[in-house]
């Protein structure tokens, strides 16, 4: 099956096919990686890539508890226990970089860090704070030009971070409702200089960090992930030139010779499916510009997943939660064998309880 094949990604030779998706999991307590997640992550490195966490680059982009960052000398050298516990099992490991913008609360924050968006508008809903349960979502400070160029350095620093970590590239996070999605959406982003208003605009801010990192850490260790059409943490869902801005984007970001792009569809979690033909058309846009590799995710089995394979959809496919409840999930389709179900109760507590202790298949 080609899921299982070794394959070139941007820079790297990966084992197989078979990518980790990125899941938050709130184990970082104090935000700095630890040996639980280093176990975490060496037990799921069957996969061909691993993709970390959301994980801050800056104290201003830690809106939820216990999700780890990338800007401080404690999280790089506890990411390095992560990285060479991959490294170990020949595995390999991208960490995403998300800032979290407006989708947080004061009280997740550092004492220093403020919640700031491209505009002063509150996202509609609750976050989980451990001080005082569910709280609504704080209220953004609009950024300045000043604030655009330093979250763009913060970006950059933390790229650099990362390759100290021992990490073999960064997947940047401009999907599900985040600080560079927040940029994306015209609901969010209401500015009315340079980094918004149409559609060019808008994929400014996505574009500039990309590149700047491409420039900073090489562009063959970059990825990109997106999510058209997502509603998750207040966003828009459809809007009027959705299409259009998307796959101009997707062809911007080709243009950047990136290793990937990344597309998200949660369909299989309650939300609206993308439109198909604009999925096709961003992979298209970014292969045809130079882009490297399509990764598909949302909602795969191993047969669904082999097949986007062979019909050319897809270069590479991402599992989140089956690789949630089966450490050993590359070797499990391998062989067709039975899954564990998910504990969806355990997915963002502090305790190795519904993280580490998954069963493999063969003990
Ligand atoms: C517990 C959990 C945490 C997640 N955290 C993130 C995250 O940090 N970054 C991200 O891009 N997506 C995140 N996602 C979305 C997953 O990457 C993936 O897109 C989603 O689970 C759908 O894939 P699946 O059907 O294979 O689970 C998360 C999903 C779950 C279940």
């Amino acid at each position: 099956m080609k899921l299982f094949n070794l394959v070139r990604l941007g820079n790297i030779d990966i084992k197989n096919r078979v990518v980790m998706s990125p899941m938050t999991r709130n184990r970082a307590t104090g935000n700095i990686p630890n040996k639980l997640m280093a176990e975490y992550y060496s037990q799921r490195s069957g996969a061909g890539l691993i993709i970390t966490e959301g994980t801050s680059p800056s104290p201003d982009g830690l809106g939820y508890p216990r999700i780890p960052g990338i800007f401080s000398y404690e999280q790089i050298k506890g990411w390095q226990l992560v990285t060479e516990a991959v490294h170990n099992n020949s595995g390999k490991i991208f960490i995403q970089l998300m800032h979290t913008g407006r989708i947080g609360n004061s009280l997740n924050l550092p004492a220093e860090a403020e919640i700031i968006a491209p505009s002063e508008v509150v996202a509609n809903g609750n976050i989980y704070t451990d001080s005082k349960g569910e709280q609504p979502y704080g209220k953004p400070r609009n950024m300045t030009r000043d604030d655009i160029s330093n979250v763009l350095n913060e970006y950059v620093q933390a790229a650099k971070n990362s390759i100290l970590a021992g990490f073999d590239g960064v997947e940047i996070h401009a999907a599900n409702g985040y600080l560079i999605n927040q940029f994306l959406d015209p609901a969010s982003n209401i500015r009315t200089d340079e980094f918004g208003g149409d559609n060019a605009a808008r994929n400014r801010f996505a574009l500039d960090v990309t590149a700047a990192v491409a420039d900073a850490i090489g562009k063959g260790r970059v990825g990109v992930r997106i999510s058209p059409y997502g509603v998750f943490n207040d966003m828009s869902g459809n809007y009027e030139g959705i299409a259009e801005q998307y796959s101009t984007l997707a062809a911007n970001l080709g243009k950047l010779e990136i290793a990937y792009i990344h597309l998200v569809d949660h369909s299989a979690m309650g939300a609206p499916k993308p439109e198909p033909a604009t999925v096709e058309l961003i992979c298209s846009e970014f292969k045809k510009s130079g882009g490297g590799a399509v990764i598909l995710s949302g909602g795969y089995d191993r047969d669904q997943a082999e097949s986007d394979l062979q019909s050319g959809r897809a270069d590479l496919i991402a599992f989140g939660r089956p690789f949630i409840a089966n450490p050993d999930l590359v070797k499990r389709m391998l062989d067709n064998s039975a899954l564990n179900p998910v504990d969806m109760s355990t997915f963002y507590t502090s305790e190795a309880t519904g993280y580490t202790d998954y069963p493999t298949y063969i003990p």
